[in-house]
This record gives C-alpha cells, structure tokens and sequence, in this order.
C-alpha cells in the first residue's frame, strides 16, 4: 500500500474583543474541536495600538484602518495556533466571509453569521495565506513584543 505524509498546517486565529466580551469562546473553541483542529498555543491579551498597528499594517493605507485599531484595541482578544491539515483554507472557510451581515444570508452556519455583527466587527480573524500564517503566528509567538507574550503562555 502507499503510504503518504500529509503535513499538517499551522493558522492563527484571533476571537476579536466582541467575540471574547459576547462570551462567544467557548461555542467558538468548541466549533474549532469538533472540526478536527489541534489548538497549539494560545494566549488572551489586550493588544495595545502598536501591536494591533503592526499586525494589520498592510491595511493601514484604508480608510477602515483607525476604526481596526480602535476595535482591535477595545478588549482582550484571544489568540491561537490552529493545527491540522489544510488548517489555513478551512478555518477561513468556517468563520465565513469578512462582511458578518452578508455572512448570515449566504453562510449562515459560519462563526461570523453566528457572532459577528458587520464588516468592521467580524469577531473572529484568520490568516489568509501559507505567507501571512508564518508571519502572524512569529507575530504573537516568538517575538519579545507585545507585551504580555511571556514564556509561561507560550508552552511548548
Ligand atoms: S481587503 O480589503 O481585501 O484587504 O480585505 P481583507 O484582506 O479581507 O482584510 C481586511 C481586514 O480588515 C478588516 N476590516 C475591514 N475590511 C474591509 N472593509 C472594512 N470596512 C473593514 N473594517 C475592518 C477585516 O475584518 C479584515 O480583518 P481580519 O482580521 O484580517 O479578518
């Protein structure tokens, strides 16, 4: 018989102060288990506007960009490494299309049809590709910045 390795894949997945302030974490990380993801790592902070400034640099050039930082910088967030194969297509596939209203009429078994209330407060992120999880997952897992990563949250 042949015998294949399928990697698995790794993605960051962030539950947006809305979704941590709508106690929405526990139906989310329950959502995430029962698909077939490993939680790897995960830690909750309260990003400052420099982390989240950062973070979303390519988007600071829109005209969404203050209200992100500000949403971003609301409340604790929480953020984890998602583990699995073809962990970066279906974990976006799961929470559904960036606009929650347009989420809830054409995919309405998504987390953001579920938690999310529009465009700018979609409640729940992902990476969007092999490229952008590398650098997000380094972003909140490996750098000395933001404050609050420290080693006891980053268990190994
Ligand atoms: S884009 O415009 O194609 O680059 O959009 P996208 O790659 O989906 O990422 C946009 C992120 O910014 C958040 N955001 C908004 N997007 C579009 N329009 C408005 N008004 C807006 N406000 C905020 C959006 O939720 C995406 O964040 P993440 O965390 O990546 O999902």
């Amino acid at each position: 018989a042949n015998v294949y390795l399928v990697e698995k894949e790794r993605t960051l997945a962030i539950v947006k102060p809305d979704g941590v302030s709508g106690n929405y974490t526990s139906s989310i990380r329950k959502i995430i288990l029962d698909s077939g993801f490993n939680i790897q790592r995960e830690v909750t902070l309260h990003l400052d506007e420099d982390s989240v400034r950062r973070f979303y640099a390519e988007h600071s050039t829109k005209s969404f960009y203050p209200r992100l930082v500000k949403y971003m910088t609301s409340g604790p967030v929480l953020i984890m490494i998602l583990q699995k194969v073809n962990a970066i297509a279906d974990w976006r596939a799961l929470i559904g299309p960036t606009d929650a209203q347009k989420a809830r009429m054409t995919h309405p078994d998504s987390i953001r049809a579920m938690c999310g209330e529009d465009i700018e407060q979609n409640c729940v992120h992902g990476s969007d590709s092999v490229e952008s999880a590398a650098r997000e997952i380094s972003f909140f897992f490996t750098e000395p910045s933001p404050e609050g990563t420290t080693p006891e949250h980053d268990e190994l």
